[in-house]
């Protein structure tokens, strides 16, 4: 995952001094090493420091240990500036937390001992790795979700539901829900990718149904209607259409959501855009990416009028609207925390408002870019509940979990609930653009130090680690690694 780098961004003046610091160091060293050996100049000058282990990639003499060369690799970190690891540890608890807490211990202002010394445990350290772990509490997972009772359709090719099952995986996994896929005919090779695909949704443990159709994607978006109503099974309550970079954060969490309401009437749920320009150009619908909810009853009665539907002027999830609109008396129920997110280049503000997680995200592989699927691993360790979830360190560091770690120049209030508003409005908006569904707003910082999540895995033993990156292509990029276990 690329991101953007934040070039122009002040960094603090102890970064400065340890810039300075070691830039005279390095002139001193290369000056030295040429004076000494001028048959080993060219090489020497080449590069900042010395490179150590692998030939194309820059190691800073900050650095007081080895990477492992295969993950700065995978990063594709090219100059390694910094790199500090800290193991975090979480206790569960079943008392209700606030989603932003406040933690009295600094997460990176701790002196580092150099290799040699031991931890309190004894072990060996590295130069890196802060030695002790830092406690965070979090709420105690909540159980696997059973989602027989919902559908989920979406209109897409052979080729993006193969690239989308992964992020299928982390909500609809072995929770008993069904996912209907109406997707465009390929060439010849299309059936053998419609069993490799099938083979690689059961190994997921989801429940995938392809059907092939040969209308445009506008069409086979509304033709899902009929296809979720036609295979309603006795326990359907819901169908709900989706686009394949829809994300749900918390099956769980969506299932007690859909609870609120009833189902054994006509209902139509979704969100409307962040941006009012947005919802002046398609109306008071509900927008496709957040995922559209339609009811039992509701899907029957557009079974009945599906053929009229059909030759709507509107498409998508416009024709939907406009069917439900023209056909019935029901009318959309906007649930807040379902998200299109029309939000331009960088959404960090929202993923970082320290507000409960919403129930769905949408255009994070387009508008922006956030690697859900890799966001969503920490939920492997302590459950969906702990994805986003953040702390405050007495060293101005936020961890929001899966996403970054920051600092702000202007760090938010403790009880702050604003939304740092780091997108560029889009289509004409203003900041009063957004604020019916994101208020309240707070403008953006434009010095805050970010390291984002670029990469996380589950490990064999049980942990996770997470890779937050602040990228530099002039001083080289900064590595945090923090290795999760529960206690
Ligand atoms: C750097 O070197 C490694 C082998 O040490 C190689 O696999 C990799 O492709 C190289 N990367 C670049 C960008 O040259
Ligand atoms: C699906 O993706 C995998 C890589 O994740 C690739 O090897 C495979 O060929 C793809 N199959 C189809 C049918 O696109």
């Amino acid at each position: 995952m690329l991101l953007k780098g934040r070039e122009g961004a002040i960094p603090a003046s102890w970064a400065w001094k340890k810039i300075m610091r070691f830039v005279v160091v390095i002139i001193a060293i290369a000056g030295f090493a040429a004076l000494l050996w001028p048959s080993s100049t060219k090489k020497t000058t080449t590069t900042v420091a010395p490179t150590r282990a692998h030939s194309n990639i820059t190691i800073s003499a900050n650095v007081k240990c080895d990477p492992d060369a295969d993950m700065l690799q995978r990063l594709g970190v090219r100059k390694l500036a910094q790199y500090t690891r800290r193991e975090i540890v979480v206790d569960f608890t079943e008392d209700p937390l606030p989603i932003r807490q406040r933690i009295d211990q600094p997460l990176l202002d701790v002196k580092v001992r150099g290799s040699g010394h031991t931890n309190e445990l004894g072990e060996p350290q590295d130069g890196c790795t802060i030695p002790a772990p830092v406690a965070v509490v979090a709420p105690k997972p909540p159980k696997m979700a059973d989602a027989s009772h919902i559908d989920f359709g979406v209109a897409t090719s052979v080729s993006r539901l193969n690239e989308s099952l992964d992020q299928f995986a982390h909500w609809a996994g072995y929770t008993r829900t069904r996912i209907f896929a109406l997707i465009e005919p390929e060439e010849s090779k299309t059936k053998a990718g419609i069993a490799y695909v099938k083979a690689k949704a059961d190994n997921l443990g989801i429940n995938l149904f392809v059907t092939e159709s040969e209308d445009d994607y506008l069409h086979r978006y509304f033709a899902l209607v009929a296809l979720l109503e036609e295979n309603m099974r006795e326990g359907t309550r819901w169908g709900c259409i989706i686009d394949d970079d829809t994300f749900f954060l918390s099956m769980p969490a969506l299932v007690k959501a859909l609870a609120e309401y009833d189902d054994t009437k006509p209902m139509y749920i979704g969100g409307l855009s962040e941006g009012i320009p947005q919802i002046a150009v398609f109306g008071m619908i509900a927008f496709g990416g957040a995922g559209v909810f339609l009811s039992r009853p509701l899907l029957s009665d557009l079974a009945t009028v599906y053929d009229e539907c059909e030759q709507m002027t509107y498409t998508g999830d416009r024709r939907i609207a406009n069917c439900i609109y023209q056909y019935t008396t029901t009318r959309l129920t906007v649930d807040h925390r379902l998200h299109q997110l029309d939000l331009m280049e960088d959404a960090s503000g929202f993923f970082e408002s320290g507000r409960e997680a919403p129930l769905s995200v949408h255009h994070w592989k387009s508008w922006f870019h956030a690697d859900m699927p890799k966001l969503s691993v920490i939920s492997e360790l302590c459950g969906p509940s702990c994805l986003l979830r953040q702390w405050q360190f007495s060293d101005g560091w936020f961890l929001t979990n899966g996403f970054s770690v920051v600092q702000y120049s202007f760090p938010p209030e403790q009880n702050d609930l604003t939304m740092e508003m780091t997108w560029e409005p889009h289509n004409g908006a203003t900041e009063e653009s957004y604020l019916h569904e994101l208020g309240p707003l707070r403008r953006k910082d434009d010095h805050k130090v970010s390291y984002l999540l670029e990469d996380a895995v589950l490990e064999e033993n049980g942990r996770v680690t997470q890779w937050y990156i602040k990228r530099d292509k002039r001083e080289g990029d900064q590595i945090l690694e923090l290795s999760w276990r529960k206690r």
